[in-house]
């Protein structure tokens, strides 16, 4: 089984990804990593992250390992990260040469620890529309800006990195015109959309559950 959660950052789509990974066993991908690593990569090799023949080049040459890699350095989920990568995203060459890398998962789902899994459950922005058009079920998770950056900015404050609210919400604003300019984010027409701004991610959860395993009883018939 498959499945692909898309969305805006910080609405809730890692959390609820997690939960349902979890709880019907699939591997998860989080595929803002792949160009969190290239936007990354930029940034240490010193490099402006919308310099596309370069990012292309890193994106060409970049392996799972080396993402997990990357991942562990304090700067890639930081906003200066974040910035990055959506920069780097907004290359379409780049994008293509990131599509294999993301597809191939879904051929074989592995866990974090390298064994096989029965499905996979992937995140991000285009999962639905671009990666994975054939998922079995999509759900596109979004909530107000306002909602997305005081959760993220707490998010910050918990993992002891320094923000401003104001700067926060700026950003959500600044990565929502960004990646919401190609049409490819935008909700596929089979995605189940929630709104997280008045939605706990328990309530959300719930229904997630309830439409999973609807699906699995159609497929048991
Ligand atoms: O989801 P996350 O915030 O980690 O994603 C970082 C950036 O990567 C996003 O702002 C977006 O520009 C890009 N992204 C994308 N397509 C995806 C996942 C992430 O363009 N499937």
């Amino acid at each position: 089984m498959i499945i692909t959660i898309d969305g805006p950052a910080a609405a809730g789509k890692g959390t609820l990804a997690g939960k349902l990974a979890n709880k019907y066993n699939l591997a998860y991908f989080d595929t803002g990593m792949v160009y969190r690593a290239v936007g990354l990569e930029m940034i240490l090799g010193g490099y402006e992250p919308s310099d596309a023949a370069i990012a292309e080049d890193f994106a060409k040459n970049l392996t799972f390992p080396r993402m997990i890699e990357l991942s562990q350095n304090p700067i890639f989920r930081s906003l200066e990260g974040s910035k990055a990568a959506s920069a780097v995203a907004a290359i379409i060459p780049v994008r293509e040469a990131l599509l294999q890398m993301q597809q191939n998962f879904s051929k074989r789902p592995v866990f974090a620890d390298g064994t096989s899994a029965k499905g996979a459950i992937y995140d991000g922005r285009d999962t639905g529309t671009v990666v994975c058009p054939q998922a079995d079920i999509k759900f596109f998770v979004t909530a107000l800006p306002e909602v997305r950056a005081e959760r993220r900015y707490k998010e910050y404050l918990q993992k002891g990195i320094a923000s401003d609210y104001q700067e926060v919400l700026e950003q959500t604003i600044a990565r929502d015109k960004n990646d919401f300019a190609r049409p490819s984010s935008h909700p596929a027409k089979d995605a189940i959309i929630f709104d997280t701004s008045y939605l706990s991610i328990e309530e959300v959860f719930a229904k997630a559950c309830k439409i999973i395993e609807n699906y699995q009883k159609t497929l048991e018939k």
